[in-house]
Formats: structure tokens, sequence, C-alpha cells
């Protein structure tokens, strides 16, 4: 699968492209930036084998890929969605975005919309089809060299973009789990708030989660 990973210059992205890369995928970092997108992809593919990881800009990541990730912060939604809005036509969208403000009163600060995912299903339009997933498989949990600790889950309105995703996720070794519509984001993007509390609290960098009775 062509992978296009937008914000993919960071560590939650360029983890994720490492490990798809890993499993066989064609990775695509975008970036505001195609220089920096390129020195990212090339980092990366020191980091692999045979590995096919190209950086760009993300409207042109978006363009020639299958399958569209957002790894960027949730104040860059706003700018970075409209000029992708027609390259991501018909495509799975994957957000992994987390609209989280440190040091205020409230850690997990999402959009009117009720979630960073909605607000980019809002922004790319109805023909995008959006997936919210992998906020709870941390950076440092990607980047390290053990298998992923932790379940995915995702939701979504699209059952095929689902499909596919899942597909990723699997690719990845982790179990996944479908938690219903794209209006269940709020919940699963909060639950990462958590987590990056418990990481604070227990000073450790990679707390996950794993779904019990199932
Ligand atoms: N880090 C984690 O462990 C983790 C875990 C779960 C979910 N997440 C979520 O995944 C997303 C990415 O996390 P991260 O830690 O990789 O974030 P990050 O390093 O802060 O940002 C990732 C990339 O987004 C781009 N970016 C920054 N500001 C932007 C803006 N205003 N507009 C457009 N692009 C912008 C930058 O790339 P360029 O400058 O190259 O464009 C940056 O390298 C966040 O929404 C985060 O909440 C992170």
């Amino acid at each position: 699968m062509k992978i296009a990973i937008l914000g993919g210059t960071g560590p939650e992205g360029a983890g994720l492209g490492l490990r798809w890369a890993r499993a066989g995928h064609e990775i695509i970092i975008g970036s505001r930036d195609a220089a920096r997108a390129q020195k990212k992809a090339a980092e990366l593919g020191t980091k692999v084998k045979g590995a096919s990881i190209l950086g760009t800009a993300n409207r042109d990541a978006a363009l020639s890929a299958a399958v569209v990730v957002l790894t960027l912060p949730a104040h860059g939604l706003a700018t970075t969605l409209p000029p992708v809005k027609e390259v991501c036509r018909g495509k799975p969208v994957v957000s992994a975005v987390v609209p989280l403000t440190f040091g205020g009163a409230r850690l997990y600060t999402p959009p009117p919309n009720g979630s960073a995912a909605e607000e980019a299903q809002a922004l790319l339009g109805p023909e995008a089809k959006v997936v919210a997933a992998f906020h709870h498989i941390a950076a440092h949990e990607l980047a390290s060299g053990h298998p992923i600790d932790c379940d995915l889950l995702l939701c979504g309105d699209d059952p095929s973009a689902k499909t596919i995703v899942a597909e990723l996720g699997k690719s990845l070794g982790v179990r996944v789990l479908d938690v219903g519509p794209l209006a269940n984001a709020g919940p699963l993007e909060g639950i990462t708030a958590l987590l990056a509390t418990i990481n604070r609290r227990y000073k450790i960098k990679n707390s996950g989660i794993r779904i019990t009775g199932i």
C-alpha cells in the first residue's frame, strides 16, 4: 500500500512510517517543506533495507498515495487540509491527531466539531473517508525495536476505509478493534490525554491501552 504521512517529519508520523516500511508498504513522508521531508525520508531509509521511503511536500504526498495519514498538530489542520481536499477525494484519510493543550486547565481540548477527526472530515468534505486511529500508539513505542504493546482502536463512517486501515494496523502486528462511527473519535482522542498524564505521572513514555473481555 502506498501511504502518505502528512506531518511525517515528526516522531509519530516517522515512527508509523518506519514500522509500515518494515512491513513492506511504500511510504511518502509529507511536510510543509519538501526538503525537510526528503531529509527525514532519507534518514528512515537507512533504517530499513530495501524500503521505499520518499519525501515531498504534503500535497504531492497526498496526491500520489492510496491512503493519507495525518500526524500533525491539531492547530495545523485548518491550513493543511484545504489545499489537499481535492487529492484526498475517495481516499481513506487516517487521523491520528489529538488536540492537546499543555499547561492549561484542560489537556484534551477538542474543536467545536467534537474531535480533530471530525474537524478533518469537515475540512476535507464528505468524499474523504476519514478514519480515526493510531492515537494510542506512542511515538516512543513505535521507535522501539520490540513488538507494539497496544490494541488499535479505530472508528469511522466508511466500512471499506475502516477495512483498509484495519489491515494497516494488522501489518504492524497489533490487534484491531472497530469502535464504531466517527462520532466516537472524541472519546478515542481523549484517551490519549489520559495516556499522556499516565506517562508524566509514572515517568514513562509509552503507556498504551488494551481492551479486555473480548
Ligand atoms: N508523539 C506521540 O507520541 C503521539 C501519540 C499519539 C498521537 N499523536 C498525535 O499525532 C500528531 C503528531 O504528533 P507528533 O508528536 O509527531 O507532532 P509534532 O512533532 O509536533 O508535529 C509533527 C509534524 O507536523 C508538522 N507541523 C507542525 N506544526 C504544523 C502546523 N502548524 N501546520 C502544519 N503542519 C505542522 C511538522 O512538520 P513540518 O514542519 O515538516 O511540516 C511536524 O514535524 C499530533 O496531533 C499528536 O497529538 C502523537
